[in-house]
This record gives structure tokens, sequence and C-alpha cells, in this order.
């Protein structure tokens, strides 16, 4: 027997988001890396090998983890790599002359200062003492503004980047479409939106924060939601429209006695809940985190080719 055409409807429907793409961060990346090592290649047999400098002051262990990883990305693909470690003790001044030191040198193409500093540095005012052409993490205002004003010259901040070539790799078009985001930090937030909004990607973009109003309402009219919060778990079901894609940028740790760690890594938002609901979604980990690295690597590259040719 035929069902009645509203079933079948519903059928239709339940059918279409059945299967929803669980977007691979790690595949991805790979594949990024391997792109990259043959130009890495291409680049040395000019003479010419890209240049990382990495700046950890103080001795944050998760800050010690993260810069560990970035360092053996760079020897993974042959690139040259400097990692500084430097006293939690070390002056404003210490910081800046060791900046200016790794702007005059040849080798060095990407400079990188750890976040979060130590209380005591301005980690803005260090930053403007990049040289915007090796500001590979592209927080300095020269590259802020290229940015806004879509000059592919200009350093993007890596996780934003990392979020649209996930984008890219999976097929999904961002024209036309509404897309929510949910953080206004200038690491992922507000660069995220400006992606979403160049006229390469054309995504008409709201930027939501810890004031918005009605924000489960807000995100239920996105087509793509970018979850850049801080908060575990926060985005659930409530927050996400049939068939939207949601990438979780998120990164927190809560207690859990059943890891031998005690504790467990999970995103802004509540996988479990809502990815039945979604057409594409991130996992945490596994999702946006692996392309950060990958987009690192990708930046310093371009850094060596600008500053070389
Ligand atoms: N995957 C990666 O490689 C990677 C890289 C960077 C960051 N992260 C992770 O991404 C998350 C965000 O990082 P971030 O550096 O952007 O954080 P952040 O600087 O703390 O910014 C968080 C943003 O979320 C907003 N927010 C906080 N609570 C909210 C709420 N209840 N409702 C709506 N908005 C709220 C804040 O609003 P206000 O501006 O109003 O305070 C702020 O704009 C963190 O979990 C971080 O660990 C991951």
């Amino acid at each position: 027997m035929v069902p009645p055409i509203s079933v079948r409807l519903k059928l239709k429907k339940i059918n279409k988001f059945m299967s929803t793409t669980i977007i691979d961060g790690k595949e991805v990346a790979c594949k990024i890396r391997e792109k990259l090592a043959e130009e890495i290649a291409e680049l040395k047999a000019l003479g010419k090998t890209p240049g990382l400098a990495v700046v950890l002051v103080g001795e944050d262990p998760a800050s010690q983890v993260y810069v560990g990883s970035k360092v053996r990305a760079c020897e993974e693909l042959g690139l040259y790599s400097q990692k500084w470690e430097l006293p939690a003790d070390t002056t404003q001044e210490q910081l800046v002359e060791l900046i200016h030191q790794l702007n005059a040198d040849e080798r060095i193409h990407g400079i990188l200062v750890q976040s979060p500093p130590p209380a005591h540095i301005d980690e803005e005012a260090v930053i403007l003492n990049i040289d915007p052409r090796k500001d590979v993490d592209g927080f300095h205002p020269a590259n802020v503004a290229k940015l806004v004003l879509e000059d592919e010259e200009g350093f993007v901040p890596c996780t934003p980047l990392g979020c649209m070539e996930l984008l890219k790799a999976y097929g999904i078009s961002t024209a036309g479409k509404h897309a929510v985001v949910i953080g206004r930090s200038m690491i992922v937030g507000k660069p995220m939106a400006n992606l979403l909004v160049s006229k390469k990607a054309n995504a008409t973009v709201t930027i939501a924060h810890s004031r918005t109003a009605d924000l489960p309402g807000l995100c239920r009219t996105a087509d793509i939601i970018v979850a850049a919060v801080g908060r575990p778990e926060m985005v659930n079901a409530d927050y996400v429209k049939e068939g939207a894609v949601v990438l979780d940028v998120g990164i927190n740790r809560i207690a859990d006695s059943s890891r031998p760690r005690g504790y467990r890594i999970v995103g802004d938002v509540d996988y479990e809940a809502v990815k039945d609901k979604c057409s594409a979604i991130t996992p945490v980990p596994g999702g946006v985190g692996p392309m950060t690295i990958a987009m690192l690597m990708a930046n310093t590259v371009k850094a060596c080719r600008q500053l070389t040719r």
C-alpha cells in the first residue's frame, strides 16, 4: 500500500538528512599537508626553505603542548623551525627585542608568539612589533585590514581559514546562505565572519555574542552555524534547523573520571543531540582542530613565497 502524500513527504525529508556528513578534519588536514610537502620541495629546489619561529613565554602546560605540535609539524614537513622557550619573568622589552631579531632573520618567514603570554606582557603591543609580512597568525592590524579589504596577500588567522578549507573540501557552498557565527573574538569569530561575507564566499552573515537576544531562535534561521564560544556543548538541538551545516570550533575540557587523564575534550556543540538534524557537522576532536596547524604551515609557506620572490 502506498503511504499518503503527507507521510511520503515526511519520509523524503527524513531520508534527505538521514546520512549526516561527518566532516573529517584529520583527512582534509592530511591532504593539505601532502600538497604543502610538494610545494616545499619545489621551494627547496630553488634554495628556499620556509622557516617558522615559535615563541613561548612561561610554562603554561597547554601552550607547551601547542608549541610542541607546531614545531613537530614543521619537522615532519621539512620546514626550518626555531623554538624559543623564554622564562615566565621575561620582560616586554626582552620579548620585543627577540621579535626584532626574528624580523631581521632571513631564515625565518613566519613568527608566532604563543597565546596567552603571562599577564605582565601586553600581547597587542608585542604583535605590533611583528613584521606583518611574517605575521603567520594574522593578528597584526595590517593583516586584519587586508582581510577586510579582501587583499589576498594578507594573512588570515589559521582556525577560521581552516574552517573555510573544510567547507571547500566538502563542496559546501556558502553563497546566498545565512551564516551565524557565534563569538566575536579576533582569533576566530570576527575573521570567520569576514571570510564568509567576502566576495569569494558570498554568505549573509550574522555575528552573535553573549549579549545577543534569543540566540537559539537566531541560530534556527541559519544555514551554517559556526560555534566559537568556549562553552561546553552550549549549542543544542534547539539551536539547529533541519539540514544546517554546523562547524564546531570549541575546545573545552570537561571532567570525566572514566578517562585516564580525568577529563575529555568536547566542543561548543552538543554533538550527539545535534548531529542527526544537520546535513554536515564537524566532530570534536577531529574536526576543526587538526586544520589549525595545517593552515599555520600553509601561511608559513605563503610568507616564504612572498618574502623571497
Ligand atoms: N580549533 C582550534 O584550533 C581553536 C582555535 C582557537 C580557539 N578555539 C576554541 O574556540 C572557542 C572560542 O575561542 P575564542 O578564542 O574565540 O574565545 P573567546 O575570545 O573567549 O570568545 C568567545 C566569544 O563567545 C561569546 N560568548 C560567550 N558566551 C556566550 C554565550 N553564552 N552566548 C553567546 N556568545 C557567547 C563571547 O561573547 P562576548 O564577546 O560578548 O564576551 C565571545 O565573543 C574556545 O573553546 C577555544 O578553545 C579552538
